[in-house]
């Protein structure tokens, strides 16, 4: 099935052999092909004459601009920032990372990474210095593309001194910055480290640099997602099963062709953006939309209407968390009239569970499929969608409908035993996971092999709960470890618990995530304070901590002061019971509760 779908990608030793069992942690996809990514997502397309046609719609409510860069013009920046590369000294296997707003430079970056098969890592703007420099220390990236600032609705993100403060505090330290000053922010340069953007493109423009063949088991990126604690995993992409899977996904998945408008409202820092806003559609020839946005108050909750208007958009991909800010302002999608919707043919919803009111009410204002699918960092692509490309399966709210090619889903109960259809438990996926998905961590296969292989032998644990219906459908019901979801963002609140811990005021604390009508969850931290330390301030000082260590995106603005934490006999925080709690549900205190006095406190600082 999967030589038989690589036939898509052109290569320069095409795969012989889908699989090798015997490489890497539970084996490699493709062994002993050659290629090239950016080739595949540019270079041949303007040989097949596809030049003149947009490649990137680069739409900017916050920066009132708009701009198109056909492929013809993508593959000319691409080869000048290669150039730039080049010259710095970045090889094959170097690494490159991006810390850049949506613009399309990140993407540009990107694909001149892909050019010279260096790996890139992207870092979401939404994270603060400290979160930075310990990906800088893990991927050690000789040179870092960076920009002056993003923005913000609200604000002008300054991302330099972020950046230069990741830098003094990571032991790494990259060879060279380059940095692109946007005209909203003139950022301060380092001498001798850091570069302009502007003035190197200009200087490379027209220089030719060839695509370098990289083996199909090279790593393309790497993505750091969260963990369990506050060191993040480093999600490592290859080569040739990311083109792969991701071409079938488009034909497949969302029944694209050629020439067709797709819009991925996301962010580049995130692997949903990664695939759906770069690789994905240009790989499939497709144009893409780059939005610097969001889906309220640019200007307002018409902004997603009229971008799929103005760019002929034909899939829209967001997370339900966005459908929810809309609908929150306009309840009715009154502003939707004012756009001709024409283009469009399906939404798609990720990023976190697409709880069926939202479905049934973006279902009934756009008049189209609305479609769940279900997919993680790890798994870089969707692990259950509905196939529209195939024929649309009937839709079940609250279900991603079906594991999609590769992904053999098993349900385990709690003793590791498989458990019956209907019955809840951690969701996992036979070995082998299919091409696109993780091969294993940076740098780290125990680790790889100790978080994902070891829970149940032959399968991945994807850390989620749910279960299969009778008819095979799969529902995803939340997460079996202390992710929370938070806007559609994964946040660990065993990393936000770390960081409030530091607090010199804190003696103890537990960190859960409460239901938000927006948000989905929302983080809410409970202290226990040091006797004799100051009480006033420190909520708000830990909530400007969270936001320092961790980053805006954490959305962390609830600390509540209480006398004791509910544990069992043995120790452990009851973080369950308390979640009920904050969630005003019915809960029962566990027999092994150490002092049932303890939940009245919780109860009593939640109202
Ligand atoms: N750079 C710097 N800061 C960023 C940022 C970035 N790239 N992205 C977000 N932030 C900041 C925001 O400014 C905000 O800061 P604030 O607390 O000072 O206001 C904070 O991080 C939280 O941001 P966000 O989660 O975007 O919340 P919001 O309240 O600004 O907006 C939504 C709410 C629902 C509109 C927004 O979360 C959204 O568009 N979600 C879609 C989710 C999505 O695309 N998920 C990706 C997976 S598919
Ligand atoms: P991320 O790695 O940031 O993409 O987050 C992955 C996590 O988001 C998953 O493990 C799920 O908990 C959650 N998630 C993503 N998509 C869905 C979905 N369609 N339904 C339910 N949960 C989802």
């Amino acid at each position: 099935f999967w030589l038989e779908a690589a036939k898509a990608i052109d290569w320069s030793t095409p795969p012989q052999k889908a699989f090798d069992p015997t490489a890497g942690p539970y084996g490699r996809w493709f062994p002993g092909a050659v290629g090239n990514t950016c080739h595949n997502a540019i270079d041949r397309h303007v040989a097949n004459g596809r030049g003149p046609q947009p490649a990137i719609r680069y739409d900017s409510p916050v920066t009132d601009t708009q701009r198109t860069l056909t492929y013809s013009d993508l593959l000319a920046e691409v080869q000048a920032c290669a150039a730039t590369l080049q010259d710095l000294g970045i090889r094959k296997g170097d690494r490159v990372l991006i810390y850049m707003p949506m613009i399309p430079e990140a993407l540009i970056g990107m694909f001149a990474c892909a050019r010279l098969g260096a790996v890139h890592s992207v870092v979401f703007g939404g994270f603060a210095a400290p979160e930075l420099a310990t990906r800088i220390d893990d991927a050690t990236p000789s040179v870092i593309l960076s920009a002056s600032c993003g923005i913000e609705p609200s604000r002008t993100v300054a991302y330099k001194p972020l950046l230069d403060d990741a830098i003094a505090r990571a032991t790494h330290k990259p060879g060279a910055c380059i940095i692109l000053q946007r005209p909203q922010l003139e950022a301060a340069m380092t001498p001798g480290r850091d570069h302009d953007w502007t003035t190197l493109r200009a200087q490379n423009l027209g220089r030719p640099v060839p695509c370098v063949p990289v083996a199909a088991t090279d790593p393309l990126y790497i993505l750091y997602t969260s963990g369990t604690t506050g060191r993040p995993k480093g999600v490592v992409r290859d080569t040739g099963g990311h083109m792969v899977a991701l071409m079938w996904s488009m034909e497949n998945l969302f029944g694209f062709a050629p020439g067709e408008t797709f819009w991925c409202a996301s962010d580049v820092g995130w692997v949903v953006g990664h695939t759906y806003i770069v690789y994905a559609p240009l790989l499939a020839g497709c144009t893409t939309v780059l939005y610097e946005g969001k889906p309220v108050g640019t200007p307002d909750a018409g902004a997603f209407w009229r971008v799929i208007q103005d760019n002929h958009v034909k899939i829209l991909l967001t997370a339900p968390t966005a459908m929810r800010a809309i609908r929150k302002q306009d309840p009715e999608a009154a502003l939707l009239k004012k756009y001709d919707l024409s283009s469009l043919k399906a939404l798609f919803l990720a990023g976190e569970r697409a709880d069926p009111e939202t479905l049934h009410w973006a279902e009934r204002i756009l008049g189209v499929p609305v479609i769940d699918h279900w997919w993680q960092t790890e798994t870089g692509w969707p692990i259950a969608g509905n196939p529209i490309g195939l024929g649309i399966l009937p839709i079940k709210a609250g279900s991603p409908t079906a594991p999609l090619p590769g992904w053999a889903l098993e349900v385990f109960d709690a003793e590791g035993r498989p458990a019956p259809r209907g019955t809840m438990g951690t969701l996992a996926i036979k070995l082998p996971l299919p091409p696109g998905a993780l091969p294993t961590l940076w740098h780290a296969d125990q680790r790889f092999h100790d978080t994902y292989l070891s829970d149940f032998p032959g399968y991945y644990t994807t850390a989620d709960a749910g279960y299969i219906d009778a008819d095979g459908y799969p529902f995803v019901m939340g997460r079996t470890d202390d992710v929370i979801n938070v806007a559609g963002h994964r946040i660990s609140t065993g990393a936000l618990e770390e960081v409030v811990a530091l607090h010199p005021s804190v003696a103890e604390c537990a960190v859960i995530g409460v239901a938000d009508t927006l948000k989905g969850e929302l983080p809410c931290a409970f202290v226990i304070l040091k006797d004799g330390a100051p009480t006033t301030d420190v909520p708000a000082e830990i909530i400007r901590l969270v936001r320092d260590t961790i980053g805006p995106v954490a959305a962390l603005n609830r600390v509540l002061v209480v006398g004791r934490l509910p544990k069992t006999r043995s120790g452990k925080i009851l973080r369950a019971t308390m979640k009920r709690i904050a969630q005003n549900e019915p809960y029962t205190a566990p027999p092994t509760i150490e002092d049932p006095a303890a939940l009245d406190e919780i109860t009593q600082a939640v109202k």
